[in-house]
């Protein structure tokens, strides 16, 4: 873990709360450009309170720290919570966070129920087209409410820039009498991935994955995690 708090330590914005000479907090961010604009993101191990629920000292690191990263150029912000930690939860929630991402793990066996009927190939550089349908589809998808994120391109644009330099060799697409019906990639977890899926060593991250709404709940996303596990 300390390797890890050194790297973020010296890679954003951070801060620290004392009390008598003693850490009751801190605070470590990494600045993030997951689509056009920058933000502020404090990983799940890059903040902590010496006593749960100090609500009074998250609320005035994180006073300290908006500033810099307003400064930063920062049009968004987002902090990891292990969903246990309760008192996290509630402190970051009154100072006006909501919930937007859930990260879960579980084990590599198969899971149960995939579509037969259903034919799927890795992707490759002649399936740019497709994939850019679908992550376009995507986007409408997370845009609309209730989701209603920000992306500040139009779907198409952004889904052939983000495919330009994307993982298609770890992306798998579902087809259905040679219609693509979904997609599904999976890579080696990164470094804002959290800290309980980046201590195994074998270790798979879903980076993304849509299924076409008329071939929902039949299925294809199971085939299509499945497949990617075979790897
Ligand atoms: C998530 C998604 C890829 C699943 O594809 P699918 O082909 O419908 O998946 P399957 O038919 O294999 O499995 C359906 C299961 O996923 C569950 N599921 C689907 N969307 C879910 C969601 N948002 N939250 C929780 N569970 C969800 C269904 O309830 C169902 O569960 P069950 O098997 O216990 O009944 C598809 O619903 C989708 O494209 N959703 C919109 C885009 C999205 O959320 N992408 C992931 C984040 S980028």
């Amino acid at each position: 873990m300390l390797p890890r708090l050194e790297d973020l330590a010296g890679s954003g914005p951070g801060v620290a709360a004392l009390a008598g000479g003693r850490l009751t907090g801190f605070l470590l961010s990494r600045i993030v450009v997951p689509r056009v604009e920058r933000m502020a993101w404090v990983p799940d191990c890059g903040h902590g309170l010496a006593r749960p629920g100090d609500g009074v000292t998250c609320r005035r690191m994180y006073a300290d720290i908006s500033r810099r990263w307003a400064a930063e150029g920062c049009c968004a912000q987002a902090v990891s919570i292990q969903a246990y930690d309760r008192d996290a939860v509630e402190a970051w929630f009154s100072l006006g966070f909501g919930l937007t991402w859930v990260d879960a793990l579980r084990d590599l066996e198969p899971a149960a129920g995939e579509d037969e009927g259903v034919e799927i190939r890795r992707a490759g550089p002649d399936d740019i087209d497709v994939l850019v349908h679908l992550e376009a589809e995507l986007v409408r998808h997370l845009t609309s409410a209730p989701i209603s994120l920000v992306y500040p391109e139009d779907p198409e644009t952004h889904a052939r820039r983000s495919w330009a330099d994307g993982p298609v060799d770890t992306t798998w697409i579902a087809f259905r009498d040679d219609r693509a019906v979904g997609y599904l990639t999976a890579e080696r977890p990164g470094a804002d991935a959290p800290v309980m899926a980046r201590t195994g060593q074998s270790t798979a991250s879903v980076g993304g994955a849509y299924v076409v709404e008329d071939a929902r709940n039949r299925g294809v996303g199971t085939a299509l995690l499945n497949r990617s596990l075979e790897k």
